[in-house]
């Protein structure tokens, strides 16, 4: 696509009344070794309203994170539109990028990233401590995410003394506390086992309804397939609707597929305390 077009498409999406919360055109990335260039995304065309869950399936490698990392504002696409909330992306600085992320984003991932040496109420605490909230609104915020995840009773915990599926739903509470408008999951139950792959699940649907709150969620849970509003298999670089939920096995099918299978295609974040700020949606380690 030509500057010319995507820019037209800008304007056209920004000014869209009725704006969906995540708008991709033609949207391409590539990475470059050398000289050699290694098309991921070939032209991923999305629309995603406000308060819908879609979920987005696909093999290792096909691009899932690096999609998610564009929404995110991670990554650069290499050519195409993409807007959020009707606005374009494309002039946002680094600045621009990391209060929104702040704002609107909550990531979760599948090796958590909590802060080792914090509590899950700590945890959980960093994105408002980065927002410079009291110190009582934070503890009345915490309280309230961690109620939400049914963690209230393990607040003053460190990750090691949690479980997997405890540790998830304590990185969820984090994802969740400053209220985002978009929450991106990424494999969020790739290291659990079907049944607490499948409680998270709920809790990332149930949280998302509260609140119209737009959920991508990568994952090869058929748990999530389920419960989410479309399903997307990335495959070839582009996105390729599932027709409906029937194609996706029945309920009483092992959801074996949330093993260790996924855990190669975990986040490649340089080390679990800046994951765990980027997580929190700030920018640079504390
Ligand atoms: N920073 C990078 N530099 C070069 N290649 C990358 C980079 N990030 C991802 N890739 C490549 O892009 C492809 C898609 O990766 P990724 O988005 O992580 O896939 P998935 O999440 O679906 O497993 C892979 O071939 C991977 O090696
Ligand atoms: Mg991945």
């Amino acid at each position: 696509m030509d500057a010319v077009r995507e820019r037209s498409i800008e304007r056209s999406l920004d000014n869209d009344a009725s704006a969906a919360m995540v708008t991709l055109e033609d949207v391409c990335k590539d990475y470059r070794r050398g000289n050699v260039t290694v098309p991921v995304l070939r032209g991923v065309t999305l629309r995603v309203e406000a308060g819908e869950c879609c979920v987005i399936m696909g093999p290792s490698g096909s691009g899932k994170s690096t999609l998610l990392n564009l929404l995110a504002g991670l990554d650069t696409a290499t050519s195409g539109a993409m807007c959020l909330g009707g606005r374009s992306v494309r002039h946002l600085s680094d600045a621009d990028w990391t209060r929104y992320r702040r704002e609107w984003i909550g990531m979760v991932f599948q090796a958590f990233h909590l802060v080792p040496g914090l509590t899950a109420a700590d945890n959980v605490g960093l994105p408002l401590r980065l927002r410079r909230m009291s110190a009582a609104h934070i503890r009345t915020r915490v309280g309230e995410a961690l109620e939400q995840v049914g963690m209230t009773n393990r607040a003053a915990h460190r990750p090691w003394e949690l479980s997997g599926g405890e540790q998830q739903r304590v990185a969820l509470a984090r994802a969740l506390v400053h209220r985002p408008r978009l929450l991106l999951a990424d494999e969020p139950t790739g290291n659990l086992d079907a049944h607490t792959a499948q409680e998270i699940i709920e809790l990332i649907r149930r949280a998302a309804r509260a609140d119209a709150r737009t959920v991508l969620l990568v994952t090869h849970s058929d748990a999530a397939a389920r419960v989410a509003d479309r399903v997307y298999e990335l495959r070839d670089g582009r996105l390729h609707l599932r027709p409906s939920r029937l194609a996706v096995r029945p309920a009483t099918a092992t959801t074996d597929a949330d093993d260790g299978a996924t855990a190669a295609a975990a986040v490649t974040a340089a080390d679990d305390a800046t994951a765990a700020v980027t997580a929190a949606g700030g920018h640079e380690p504390l």
